[in-house]
């Protein structure tokens, strides 16, 4: 066993600074992710934590050009009814005004299903909240995220969508349900300030709003 990392003051600046500058993102540019980044991104997703340490996540990889065509039609029309829902038109409006989803250009479509009866992890932890295995694949994609943003690549998470529709398309099993379709790739333009506050539709609000005491 090696001696256990201590982090210190610099990494904990850069860190904090990684996390100031994750985005979410839906404007790439051409450049393709080396067959060795994407591999790393998925063994530091890997890495990420699981009720009992079941792993649930499974990883679908997009690599067939009329599969993703399939996808962004999908998505698109998911969100023109997104916008229809709203009834008022100056909201209607702003909403058709945003881009959701980069799925035509970015590089890398990835799928993250939860394996509902994954074998690892024999039932721990999930007798009472069964919806702990799906928490757990989040917590993989958070940690995608972060590993991506820290090799200067961009994730956009793309959620206008039918689950169902999606697992139908990939041809997955019964028993996995779709948790995020990500898009990845190097970002047009980085930046530390979220793409839907920049466009006036929903600014970071203060912590002290969502921190409470019992
Ligand atoms: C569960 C989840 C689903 C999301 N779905 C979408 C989506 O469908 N389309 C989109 O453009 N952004 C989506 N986002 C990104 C959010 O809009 C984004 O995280 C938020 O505006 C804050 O911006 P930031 O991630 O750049 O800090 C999603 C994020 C999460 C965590």
């Amino acid at each position: 066993m090696t001696d256990a990392p201590t982090f210190g003051a610099a990494f904990l600046r850069e860190f904090d600074t990684l996390l100031r500058w994750r985005r979410d993102v839906r404007h790439f540019d051409a450049r393709a992710i080396p067959a060795e980044e994407m591999t790393a991104l998925l063994e530091a997703a890997s890495l990420a934590p699981s009720v009992g340490n079941a792993q649930p996540w499974r990883f679908v990889r997009l690599r067939t050009p009329a599969l993703r065509a399939a996808l962004a039609a999908h998505v698109d029309a998911q969100n023109a009814r997104a916008a229809a829902g709203y009834a008022y038109k100056g909201r209607r409006e702003a909403y058709s005004a945003l881009k959701l989803h980069g799925l035509r250009e970015a590089p890398e479509l990835l799928a993250v299903f939860c394996d509902e009866h994954a074998a690892a992890g024999h039932g721990l932890g999930i007798a009472t909240m069964p919806e702990m295995l799906r928490y757990s694949c989040v917590t993989a994609i958070h940690t995608l995220w972060l590993a991506a943003r820290a090799r200067g690549i961009g994730l956009g998470w793309v959620s206008i969508l039918d689950p169902g529709a999606v697992a139908a398309l990939l041809d997955v099993p019964q028993d996995w349900t779709l948790i995020a379709l990500l898009c990845l790739g190097y970002p047009e333009t980085p930046t530390d300030t979220p793409e839907i506050e920049r466009r006036g539709w929903q600014a970071r609000e203060p912590l002290a709003d969502r921190l409470f005491e019992r």
